[in-house]
């Protein structure tokens, strides 16, 4: 066993204060003593007792401003246990009156391309980036953002989903940290891996936000291509065409 010098004992209150902020406070050692600080690890309970106890630790969020214009704080919405996540951009007018995400316009073309994958809405996981609706609906800060964020990613490791569906440039850059077009971003998949994440790399896909393709219905079908190859990852095989005769 190594003896815990000066340096290994920095490193390992480095990751305990790393854990902190992510608001993870349960920790245990591997092996029984932590030899390096990847020893270090949280304890993640059952996927829905984890994601209520991210619910409990944002509490009446008052982090970022904004928390002033919500009725209600949107958390997230699902099976716990869902082989697919969507992660939208932030709260609507609807969402926020209900405290449950997608429920608007988008949230009824969402369904649709999620009853278009063959699947439903119980069966995935929807959250968004950020959790209280931004004023008039505008596109949330930076910093709104990576205020937020951390319980995203929490919510993301508590699921342990095989694949996520970024929906939208605010989901797609908060996900990846880069701050490229959503046409750059789309049409291919990312190894991704929330910070404190012991899984395998989640396979990531990016894809049109629904409110954009109920402005502009034409890219429907480029997002259906961004869907089908998420399809393909997960193995849903497409609904059959329904025989003629
Ligand atoms: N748009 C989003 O990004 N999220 C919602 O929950 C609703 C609309």
């Amino acid at each position: 066993m190594k003896p815990l010098t000066p340096e290994l004992r920095r490193q390992l209150a480095a990751r305990v204060n790393f854990y902190r902020e992510l608001g993870i406070y349960d920790l245990y050692r591997q092996g029984g003593r932590a030899e390096t600080p990847a020893d270090v690890l949280p304890v993640l309970g059952l996927p829905a007792a984890e994601l209520e106890s991210i619910r409990r630790d944002l509490g009446e969020c008052t982090r970022c401003r904004l928390h002033q214009g919500r009725s209600n704080l949107v958390f997230g919405d699902g099976n716990p246990r869902a082989d697919l996540m969507f992660v939208g951009e932030g709260p609507g007018a609807d969402e926020d009156a209900q405290g449950l995400p997608f429920v608007g316009r988008a949230g009824q073309l969402l369904n649709n391309m999620i009853s278009a994958m063959g699947l439903r809405r119980e069966d995935v996981y929807i959250a968004n980036v950020v959790k209280c609706r931004p004023p008039a609906n505008r596109t949330p800060e930076k910093d709104e953002c990576d205020t937020c964020s951390p319980f995203l990613m929490r919510q993301i490791a508590a699921v342990q989903p095989r694949a996520i569906v970024a929906l939208g440039a605010t989901a797609a850059r908060t996900l990846l940290g880069i701050s490229d077009s959503l046409g750059a971003l789309r049409n291919r998949s990312y190894d991704f891996t929330p910070p404190a994440y012991q899984g395998q790399p989640i396979k990531l896909f990016v894809t049109y936000h629904p409110a954009y393709l109920l402005r502009d219905p034409n890219q429907k079908k480029e997002a259906w291509k961004d869907l089908q190859q998420a399809m393909k990852y997960l193995g849903i095989s497409l609904p059959q065409p329904m025989p003629t005769r």
